[in-house]
C-alpha cells in the first residue's frame, strides 16, 4: 500500500535500499555494540572489558578443553574472523563448525567444551538443532545473537548481544562487524590479564574505541567502489583471496557479492593457492587479494608476485600507504583501506567489499534488499 511504501521510505531516511543505510551506520552500530562494555578508566584503572551476560562463567569458559564456533553464512564467517585472536588470548584451542555440517556428522561435543553459537537472528534452524544437540551432550553453550528473546538466545546458558539494532537487509553487513567486535570483546574476557599480554590486551581495547571513526574513514571509499563496480558489470566470476585475519573476509566479501549481485564469487585461502585455484587465473579472471599489513604480508607479497606473474587481474586491497609495495610493478587497480590493530582489521577490509556488493547489484539490475531466493532467517532446514 501506499502508507507502508511512505513508511518504508521514512525508515530508510536519505538512503535508498535498506543495505545501503546499514553499511553506513556501522560506526553508529558498532559504538552501540561497545557501549558500556569497554572501560578505559583513570590512570589507576586498567583498560577492561565488561560482558555483564558472561561473567558468573568466564571461570567455566576459561576451564574448557576447547571452544566450537557454531553458525551459517556471515555468522560463520564473522566467528571464523574472531577466531585467531582467541587462540592468542586465550590459549584454548578453537575449532569451527557450519551448523548443518556438525548435525550431518553428528560430530563429537563435551561436557568440556564451550560451544558458542552465533547468530544475526537468533533463530536460524540449523543453529538452534545445533545447539540443542550440544546442550544434550553437556556442553556450556553460549548465545551471540542480535535479537533480544530469540529462541538461540533463550536456550544457550549465557551470552552476548550484539546491540547492532534491526537488520533488514537480507545480506547481513552491520550485524557481521558487530559480532567480530563482540568476539573480539569475548576473546578479552576469556584471556586473563597477563604482565606479558598486558600491551597487546591494551592495545587492542585502543583499537576498539577508536574503530567507529576508522569505519566512517572507510566508508569514505563508496565512490571508488561504485567506480569499480562499473568496471565488473559485466563479469562472470570474482575471486576473493585473503589469509589469517583476513581468510574470513575473503569468504564474506564473496557471499556479499554472490548473494546481492548474484555474480559468482569464491573466497580462497590464499595458503591454497597452488593446490587449484592458480589454475583458473588469467588476464581476464578479476581477483581481490587482501593484503593489508599483519604477520602474513610477505607472504601475500610473494602471492601477489605469482599472480602479476600470471598475468592475474588483480585488485589489492593494502594498507593506505602500502600501494607501491603491492604492485611489485604491476598494473591492476589498489584499495587502500586505514590501518587498525591486526586482529581489528577484518571489521575495516569488509567495507569496501560490502560497498562493491552493494553497487554491482544496483548497476545490475537486481533487487539488494531481498535477493532472489534468499531469506533473512532461515527457519527451515
Ligand atoms: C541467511 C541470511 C544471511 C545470514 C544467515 C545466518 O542465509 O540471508 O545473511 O548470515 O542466514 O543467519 P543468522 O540469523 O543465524 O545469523
Amino acid at each position: 500500500s501506499v502508507l507502508m511504501m511512505e513508511v518504508e521510505q521514512i525508515n530508510k531516511g536519505k538512503y535508498e535500499h535498506y543495505m545501503q543505510k546499514e553499511i553506513h551506520e556501522q560506526p553508529e552500530s558498532l559504538k552501540t555494540t561497545m557501549r558500556g562494555r569497554l572501560i578505559r578508566g583513570g590512570s589507576s584503572k586498567a583498560k577492561t572489558v565488561l560482558l555483564g551476560g558472561l561473567k558468573d562463567h568466564l571461570k567455566t569458559i576459561r576451564r574448557s578443553r576447547r571452544i566450537v564456533f557454531i553458525g551459517c553464512g556471515t555468522s560463520y564467517n564473522a566467528a571464523l574472523a574472531a577466531r585467531p585472536i582467541l587462540e592468542e588470548l586465550s590459549g584454548i584451542p578453537v575449532t569451527m563448525e557450519i551448523a548443518s555440517d556438525l548435525l550431518d556428522r553428528q560430530g563429537p561435543i563435551y561436557r568440556e567444551d564451550t560451544a558458542v553459537f552465533v547468530s544475526q537472528s537468533g533463530e536460524t534452524a540449523d543453529t538452534l538443532l545445533a545447539l540443542e544437540y550440544a546442550l544434550e551432550n553437556g556442553a556450556l553453550c553460549v548465545g551471540i545473537t542480535n535479537t533480544v528473546g530469540s529462541a538461540i538466545a533463550r536456550h544457550t546458558h549465557c551470552g552476548v548481544h550484539i546491540n547492532a539494532g534491526c537488520e533488514i537487509g537480507v545480506a547481513s553487513t552491520k550485524a557481521y562487524t558487530s559480532q567480530i567486535v563482540v568476539m573480539a570483546m569475548l576473546a578479552l574476557a576469556i584471556g586473563g590479564d597477563t604482565l606479558s599480554n598486558q600491551a597487546r590486551r591494551e592495545a587492542i581495547i585502543d583499537g576498539l574505541f577508536d574503530l567507529p571513526n576508522t569505519v566512517r574513514e572507510a566508508l569514505k571509499l563508496d565512490q571508488e567502489m561504485k567506480d569499480l563496480a562499473k568496471l565488473l558489470i559485466a563479469e562472470q566470476s570474482l575471486l576473493v583471496f585473503g589469509r589469517g585475519y583476513n581468510y574470513a573476509t575473503a569468504l564474506e566479501g564473496a557471499l556479499k557479492v554472490k548473494e546481492v549481485a548474484l555474480m559468482h564469487s569464491e573466497g580462497i585461502l590464499a595458503g591454497e593457492m597452488k593446490h587449484g585455484p592458480l589454475a583458473l587465473v588469467d588476464e581476464n579472471l578479476p581477483i581481490v587479494v587482501i593484503a593489508t599489513r599483519d604477520a602474513c604480508f610477505s607472504k601475500q607479497q610473494s602471492v601477489i608476485q605469482q599472480l602479476h606473474a600470471r598475468k592475474g587481474r588483480l585488485i589489492v586491497m593494502c594498507s593506505k600507504g602500502d600501494a607501491a609495495a603491492v604492485c611489485a610493478g604491476g598494473s591492476g587497480r589498489v584499495i587502500e583501506v586505514p590501518q587498525v590493530e591486526d586482529c581489528l582489521q577484518p571489521v575495516i577490509n569488509i567495507i569496501p567489499l560490502q560497498l562493491l556488493a552493494y553497487h554491482l547489484t544496483v548497476l545490475r539490475g537486481f533487487n539488494v534488499d531481498q535477493p532472489r531466493n534468499l531469506a533473512k532467517s532461515v527457519t527451515t532446514q
